[in-house]
């Protein structure tokens, strides 16, 4: 095992066999990255943990008592923060999580599987809140086919669905936190969120991988609500 340029040992994985080049090379980033290594050591579900700690560290957003929707959140690192943070292992806030796959149980987090494309995805999802929800989150990301025009309409109208959802559910003062990647959120999606959020910012976090083109948008203060 060699070491990098940080002086951490750097494993290589043979190519070859049945093992093509990408899955090579994805595995081989998996096996050296900090993250993933920290993750394990912490008991998180995903590297991901990270990015959603650390922009909730500089922005203090989760609050205990809080309800929170997290929207993909397979295989549920942002649910353990978030569940953590606003004390639904205390029994004192919620979480409600959804995603397309299967996520094994976390104390404090009601989960189903949902594609939240589907017409009836928000009507359940209302139906597992049972009231307004202080805080949605989406880390969905769309399955992606090359094409980089269907990839950016795809993600676009993820987004643009999950925003729509909160300003549905968002209690005033509410907020809400989106992967948009790098072209941020487009600028019909921006001017709305603008109207009805006194900030909006778009956040890169140090966990997010530096050669990956993702961003989240955080909107913070809903103006509307009940
Ligand atoms: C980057 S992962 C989320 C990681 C998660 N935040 C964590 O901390 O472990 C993105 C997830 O979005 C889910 N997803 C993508 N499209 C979805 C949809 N239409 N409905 C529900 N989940 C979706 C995927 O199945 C995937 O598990």
């Amino acid at each position: 095992m060699a070491k990098d340029t940080t002086g951490r040992l750097h494993v290589t994985v043979k190519s070859g066999g049945k093992r093509k080049l990408s899955s090579k090379l994805w595995l081989e980033r998996q096996l050296n990255d900090p993250y993933v290594m920290q993750a394990k050591r912490d008991g998180y579900r995903s590297r991901a943990a990270y990015k959603l700690r650390e922009m909730d560290d500089k922005y203090h957003f989760l609050k205990q008592g809080q309800a929170v929707v997290d929207l993909g959140a397979a295989p549920g690192g942002w649910s353990q923060i978030a569940a953590k943070r606003v004390g639904a292992e205390a029994g004192k806030g919620k979480v409600i999580a959804i995603d397309l796959l299967e996520m094994g149980e976390i104390p404090g987090v009601t989960f189903a599987q949902l594609d939240f494309l589907a017409d009836d995805a928000p009507e359940k999802l209302r139906a597992m809140l049972g009231g307004g929800a202080d805080i949605v989150m989406s880390d969905m990301a769309a399955n992606t086919t090359g094409h980089r025009k269907t990839d950016q309409l795809r993600i676009v109208g993820l987004v643009e669905s999950a925003a729509a959802f909160a300003a549905e559910v968002l209690n005033p003062g509410g907020v809400f936190l989106a992967k948009v990647f790098q072209s941020g959120a487009d600028a019909t999606l921006q001017n709305e969120l603008k109207r009805n959020f006194a900030t909006v910012r778009h956040v890169k976090p140090a966990a997010s991988r530096q050669d990956s083109s993702e961003r989240y948008v955080l909107a913070m203060g809903f103006r509307g609500g009940a």
